[in-house]
């Protein structure tokens, strides 16, 4: 099986970056947006990305116009017929990404691999909207895309064996380094990560320490680059709140279950650094301050 031509769907903050790597790996890449004016702005952040490159000297020029002639844009699903792979990028909404799915399978050719970037969906739920269940796989990125080297392959019940061996191998050839999970709530890393935020939300919650001597433990003591509320509110509160909801659907284990404070910033808007407040306050980014002080919860 041979990938050369890759469909992306979705040009959002992970599509933008994923496009970007993929014409790092050499591939031709169509990308499909549901708006001209997204599809603009998901352009000109793959531009700005790979100009970064040829800034820090990574790559010449010449070589990054090469690279963005292998790219094109559309808004139309038919355009990506004749992609070997498609990844899509789309927001985190199961009928929406099935819906895809289902139209591209009446588009593509049988062969075609279908992707997907989902952090908490089911993959396997994504391919039963499919006639190809087999050729349906996770291919899950990490936030940004051009700098973190993990992706989640994630395989289904169905998913056919040289399926798994081309996503694994396609993921190389973009300069990634694969792992192989199989389609559970959270794969591998949101498994693990996630009980370990929401224990750190519990612990400022019940006044153990403030949410600055937390992050300050966790950093000095088990040398994390950053300490977990702060990675919360990296990550977005709402969309914590959300995958840990669908782990606990899935799982029934207290471990996943929303601790009360997380689910109150979310209802009042603390979403964290993209809402400017969180476990900390981010009116300025570089110097984020513990917005909560002991025991305000
Ligand atoms: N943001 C993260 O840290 C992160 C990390 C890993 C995985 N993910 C997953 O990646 C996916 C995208 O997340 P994001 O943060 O890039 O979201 P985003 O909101 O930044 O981008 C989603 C994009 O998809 C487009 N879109 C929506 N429906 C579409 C359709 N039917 N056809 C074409 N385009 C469509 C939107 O216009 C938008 O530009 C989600 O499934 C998310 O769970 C996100």
């Amino acid at each position: 099986m041979t990938i050369k031509h890759v469909g992306v769907v979705g040009c959002g903050a992970m599509g933008s970056g994923i496009v970007q790597v993929i014409l790092q790996g050499g591939y031709d890449v169509i990308v499909q947006e549901s708006t001209g004016q997204f599809l603009e702005q998901g352009l000109a952040r793959v531009e700005k990305g790979v100009a970064k490159l040829s800034v820090k000297g990574s790559i010449s020029e010449e070589d990054s116009r090469n690279m963005l002639a292998r790219l094109s844009g559309t808004l139309n699903t038919a355009d990506l017929k004749d992609c070997d792979l498609i990844i899509e990028a789309v927001f985190e909404e199961i009928e929406i990404k099935k819906e895809l799915f289902n139209t591209l399978d009446g588009i593509c050719k049988p062969e075609t691999i279908f992707a997907s970037n989902t952090s908490s969906l089911s993959i396997t739920e994504m391919s039963a909207a499919t006639q190809r269940k087999g050729r349906v796989v996770g291919l899950h990125f990490f936030n940004p895309v051009p700098l973190m080297p993990l992706v989640e392959v994630v395989k289904t019940l169905s998913t056919e064996p040289d399926v798994i061996q081309g996503a694994l191998s396609f993921a190389k050839s973009i300069g990634k380094v694969p792992v192989l999970a199989k389609d559970q709530a959270g794969f591998i890393v949101n498994l693990l990560l996630t009980p370990f935020m929401l224990d750190a939300m519990h612990a400022a919650a019940n006044g153990v320490a403030s949410v600055g001597d937390i992050d300050k433990a966790m950093k000095l003591g088990c040398n994390h680059p950053m300490g977990p509320l702060m990675l919360a509110d990296f990550i977005g509160l709402d969309v914590i709140y959300n995958a840990c909801q669908v782990m606990f659907e899935e799982y029934s284990d207290s471990r996943y279950a929303p601790p009360p404070i997380l689910r109150k910033m979310v209802l009042v808007g603390n979403r964290g650094l993209k809402s400017g407040r969180g476990f900390y306050d981010w009116s300025d980014p570089k110097k984020p301050v513990p917005w909560v002080a002991d025991g305000q919860f």
